[in-house]
């Protein structure tokens, strides 16, 4: 077994990151993460046991019963959720799923009221944080700190699982897995999401989530990947090169209305202008044609289905909300259950809910 306690952080950080995947893992042998860092940790035995896990706290949660049977499965555990950079649902998901297991919960959500405004280091705070709590769930604009901190607590003399909750604009492991939650129930009854077309559209340079869902998409067989993007804000390098590895169809376009005429779903993304690095740098470029409104609507076909991480702006028309096809709500709840299957998972009580009588 592959343990963080056995490898140096020059030797682990410089792993390719499917490398790194045993390294994180509970060690059941199964690949049920112990720090949830990467989507590359997710294979597809694991992404379809998580949302079978999801659907089955969902169910057990509409009983009284059951959901008084779920807030006693982690009521003996406290998590952290340490977020250094905004987020709504992220934050409040996991928070909700948190509230479902019963688990107590502790925040800091600007650094400006921690002891990181006094200079306290990143690793000193998070080895604070493990001083009180049985998890952290990280935010942090820093790319590779979730990382970094997985390793220190690791190693350190109280060592508790980190859940990255969005990191830098490299990744965001619990959107594409509720992303994916999300395409599997959309499809459930139509085939499944195998052999499937999904267009991103967007900030496709910027956006953690579309390189983090990308990457979990190849784990379904013959899904084509189309990036349509101003050539400015294309998807970058090393998605497209993990895609031509894997031999995965993909395409890149300008051409929004053409792409969703294929699409099976849509995935929208919003001008990521928190990275610019100058002034205004976003707002030179033209966006008007990466844009999902009446026209695009008209073009899906009946089964598709229109996506966003949310927040959104006008990338999406508010002329779609109430389209069948419409489901950023839903991925928003989705959110919660399958976060509440990963706490549930990490934290070995899997089989718990799985067998229980609710
Ligand atoms: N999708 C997402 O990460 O939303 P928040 O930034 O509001 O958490």
């Amino acid at each position: 077994m592959n343990r963080l306690t056995d490898v140096s952080w020059e030797d682990f950080s410089s792993l390719p990151l499917e490398e790194k995947s045993p390294y994180l893992s509970r060690g059941d042998g199964d690949g049920t993460p112990y720090h949830t860092l990467f989507a590359q940790q997710f294979d597809r035995p694991l992404l379809e046991r998580l949302c079978a896990l999801a659907n089955r706290i969902r169910f057990i949660n509409k009983s009284c019963e059951g959901a008084m049977f779920l807030k006693s499965v982690l009521a003996h555990k406290r998590a952290m959720l340490y977020f250094s950079q905004p987020s709504s649902r992220t934050f409040l998901s996991h928070l909700a799923a948190c509230q479902i297991l019963g688990l107590t919960t502790g925040s800091v959500r600007d650094a400006a009221t921690s002891s990181e405004f006094k200079g306290e280091s990143n690793e000193d705070s998070v080895r604070t944080f493990s001083s009180y709590f049985d998890m952290i769930i990280m935010r942090s604009p820093k790319q590779g700190l979730a990382e970094k901190m997985a390793w220190e607590l690791s190693n350190s003399s109280r060592p508790i699982p980190i859940l990255n909750a969005g990191s830098g604009k490299d990744q965001h492991p619990t959107q594409a897995l509720l992303d994916i939650y999300t395409l599997i129930r959309s499809f459930e009854m139509k085939g499944g999401v195998d052999g499937r077309t999904v267009v991103f559209c967007g900030d496709l340079l910027r956006g953690r989530t579309v390189r983090s869902l990308s990457y979990l998409l190849t784990k379904f067989d013959g899904v084509k990947q189309i990036f349509v993007a101003p050539k400015e804000l294309q998807v970058p390098d090393d998605v497209i090169a993990v895609l031509k590895e894997k031999g995965v169809e993909h395409s890149l376009s300008s051409d929004l209305k053409a792409a969703v005429k294929v699409a099976d779903a849509v995935y929208m993304t919003r001008i990521q202008d928190e990275w610019d690095e100058s002034k205004g740098e976003s707002a030179k470029i033209d966006t008007s044609h990466f844009k999902f409104g009446a026209e695009e609507l008209a073009l899906l076909g009946p089964d598709g289905v229109i996506m966003h991480p949310l927040p959104r702006r006008d990338e999406i028309s508010t002329v779609c909300d109430h389209d069948p096809r419409a489901m950023y709500w839903r991925q928003m709840r989705n959110g919660m259950w399958i976060r509440a299957a990963l706490i549930a998972a990490v934290f070995g009580y899997e089989k718990t809910i799985m067998e229980c009588g609710y």
